[in-house]
């Protein structure tokens, strides 16, 4: 996946997208809310699509957190369906597309058929170079938590032993953090990766989002100027 962080080489290298605002975007047009789902679907595939003409290495996204079990059972289980479909009808374009799927958060923890479908399409794409990461009964606090138990087990309690046990571990440094729907929050979503990452909020809502709308944003980020806490 290369060695130079991206400050060195001028682009952003990962990114990662709090899908906000497909409840609102179905509301606007009076439709129900997995419509908006469904929508939202689309807009990831579309990006997905357009990952490799975006020179990025790992685009994360942020699919289910470990908060969305509160919403009605009927809305999680739209939400599980989606991802059984997408995983099903999009495997063959991951593989094609040379992009290798990776997954973050307690995902073991859902229904065995998702689990099984899941592993499978790692294994198939474990050879691709660009990562989709999808974070599934994903929180940051857990796997923060889940990450320091590890490192305290051998002994090692402090910040580069921390990092190495996140689900994020062989992931490249995170450059930008993107949010849609207008929402200023990170919402449990990659707190500690996100320590240096420039962040971008965008009024857009999620099934409205576009790759020239990401592709925007990537040169927005190459203007920006990183410090890193220097001066
Ligand atoms: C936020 O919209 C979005 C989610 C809770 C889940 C994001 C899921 C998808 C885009 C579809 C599933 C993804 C994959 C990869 C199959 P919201 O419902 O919170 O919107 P609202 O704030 O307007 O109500």
């Amino acid at each position: 996946m290369g060695e130079k962080p991206s400050h060195e080489i001028g682009r952003a290298r990962h990114v990662a997208i709090i899908m906000d605002g497909n409840g609102r975007w179905a509301k606007r047009r009076g439709l129900p809310r997995s419509i908006g789902h469904q929508r939202g679907v689309e807009a990831v595939r579309e990006l997905v699509r357009s990952l490799a003409n975006t020179g990025l290495d790992c685009l994360t996204l942020y699919a289910f957190s470990s908060e969305n079990w509160k919403r009605s059972d009927d809305e999680v289980g739209d939400l599980m369906n989606l991802m059984r479909k997408f995983i099903k009808s999009d495997l063959p374009e991951f593989i094609a597309n040379d992009v290798r799927l990776k997954i973050i958060g307690d995902w073991q923890a859902l229904a065995p058929d998702i689990v099984e479908m899941l592993e499978d399409a790692l294994d198939k794409t474990s050879n691709g170079s660009r990562v989709l990461a999808v974070a599934l009964n994903y929180g940051s606090q857990q796997e923060i938590a889940r990450a320091a138990a590890k490192a305290a087990a051998i002994g090692e309690v402090n910040e580069r032993s921390i990092a190495a046990h996140l689900d994020t571990a062989d992931l490249p440094p995170l450059d930008l953090l993107i949010r849609t729907s207008g929402e200023i929050r990170l919402s449990n979503f990659l707190l500690w990766q996100s320590a240096y990452a420039e962040m971008l909020f965008i009024d857009t809502l999620w099934p409205d989002f576009t790759p020239q709308m990401l592709s925007h944003a990537l040169d927005d980020f190459a203007q920006r100027e990183r410090r890193f806490g220097g001066r």
